[in-house]
């Protein structure tokens, strides 16, 4: 059966980050069952459109999806469970913020079904906290990661990099506080300043809130070098994963359907959608503000408020774009490509691009410049 992974976005948090220019609204508390309902008919419509299909994950991502309940997430696995066939190797993942750490809520969690959460920690550090907007400082970060790796055997930490005045000795204590818990997966994240954010408006009057290049390439490299010696594998450009014999390497399930190109349901606000059909591969995008996703889902069952049919030049450089983001780059004969050559000679001498056994991917040094080495295999 072709695998297909599940996206829910729960768009609440309880106080909007700086930097953050995802989908989000600011919780007006606990609730939130219209919108759970209308997720549920959102998924049903997904089935009519997908047809039968192996569950590869399921991912709750946000905004803060703990603020949700563990019968609002049980809810939700369930009506997953009974619309596709789950993969024995089924993800199940969830976003979760430090200051909502609650064993009885976690556990409710993995009983539920959850088998990794991954956790916002961002920093250990309570002044990088402050700056950052947080509503946690350094004790709570610990604290919830010690909570979440006695919890679940499967847990990620999320942490940002790049902001300015941000030191080598600084940004090495972050990266070795989280490598002191039995964490399977960091995320590491360059701090972006995004436009249309707080910060992105502080920018634009002249405030700098991130390091200059150097210094990112210089944290960037100490990641990686930090990481290695703890034995984590880099295979993304941001991700990082402690190889383990039981599951592939620990990687998160879910992104790699996106960086491989396997299709995902993209249900709740503003969520983004992939699905091959007969017609071809479709991209859609859901309501963006709960409010208008709950009406339209009542109006028509769909949450989907826009389908692009995207042609076949769109389709091959989605999956090159993403393909080159992983370590193992991309099939150079996947059907996406259609038949499609790539000229490598010059980012070949340029020891930016590399090909074996059938895939091509950048290399470590083509990683540092990737936008460039996409943008000329591409070209
Ligand atoms: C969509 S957020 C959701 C996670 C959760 N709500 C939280 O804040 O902990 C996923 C991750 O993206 C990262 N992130 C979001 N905006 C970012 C930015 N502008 N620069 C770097 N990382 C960012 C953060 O590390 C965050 O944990
Ligand atoms: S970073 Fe997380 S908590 Fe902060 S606004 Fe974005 S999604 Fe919400």
């Amino acid at each position: 059966m072709t695998p297909l992974a599940v996206y829910i976005h729960w768009p609440y948090c309880a106080r909007i980050c700086p930097y953050c220019d995802f989908n989000v609204y600011k919780s007006k508390g606990a609730g939130g069952d219209d919108l759970v309902t209308a997720i549920l008919a959102d998924l049903r419509q997904w089935r009519e459109m997908s047809g039968p299909r192996a569950l590869t994950s399921i991912h709750f991502g946000g905004g803060t999806p703990s603020l949700m309940s563990d019968w609002q997430i049980g809810t939700l696995i369930t009506a997953c469970g009974d619309l596709w066939t789950a993969a024995d190797t089924l993800e199940i993942g969830l976003e979760a913020n430090p200051d909502d750490a609650d064993a009885a809520l976690w556990q409710g969690y993995r009983a539920a079904g959850v088998n990794r959460l991954s956790l916002g920690i961002q920093s250990f550090d309570d002044q990088v906290l402050s700056f950052l907007g947080r509503n946690h400082d350094g004790a709570a970060a610990t604290e919830a990661l010690d909570m979440a790796c006695r919890i679940f055997d499967n847990v990620s930490a999320d942490l940002i990099f790049g902001h300015d005045g941000q030191s080598a000795p600084d940004w090495a204590a972050d990266l070795d506080a989280a490598l002191a818990f039995p964490i399977t997966h960091l995320s590491a994240y360059q701090l972006t300043i995004e436009p249309g954010t707080a910060f992105g408006r502080a920018a634009q009057r002249g405030k700098t809130l991130d390091v200059n290049e150097d210094m990112s390439a210089q944290l960037y490299e100490l990641t990686e070098a930090r990481l290695g010696a703890a034995g984590f594998t880099h295979y993304e450009i941001s991700n990082y994963a402690r190889p383990m014999a039981s599951q592939a390497q620990n990687r998160s399930a879910h992104n790699m359907a996106y960086w491989t190109g396997v299709d995902y349901v993209g249900a709740g606000p503003g969520a983004h959608g992939r699905l091959t059909t007969d017609a071809g591969r479709i991209a859609t995008t859901a309501h963006m503000t709960p409010g208008a996703y709950i009406n339209a889902v009542a109006a028509t069952g769909s949450g989907i408020l826009d389908t692009e049919a995207l042609s076949s030049d769109e389709v091959a450089e989605e999956y090159v774009m993403m393909g080159l983001r992983i370590a193992e780059g991309f099939d150079a004969a996947h059907p996406y490509l259609n038949g499609r050559h790539f000229d490598m000679a010059e980012l070949s001498a340029a020891d930016l691009i590399e090909t074996k056994n059938g895939r091509i991917m950048a290399t470590d040094k083509g990683r540092l410049v990737l936008n460039e080495v996409t943008r000329q295999l591409l070209a």
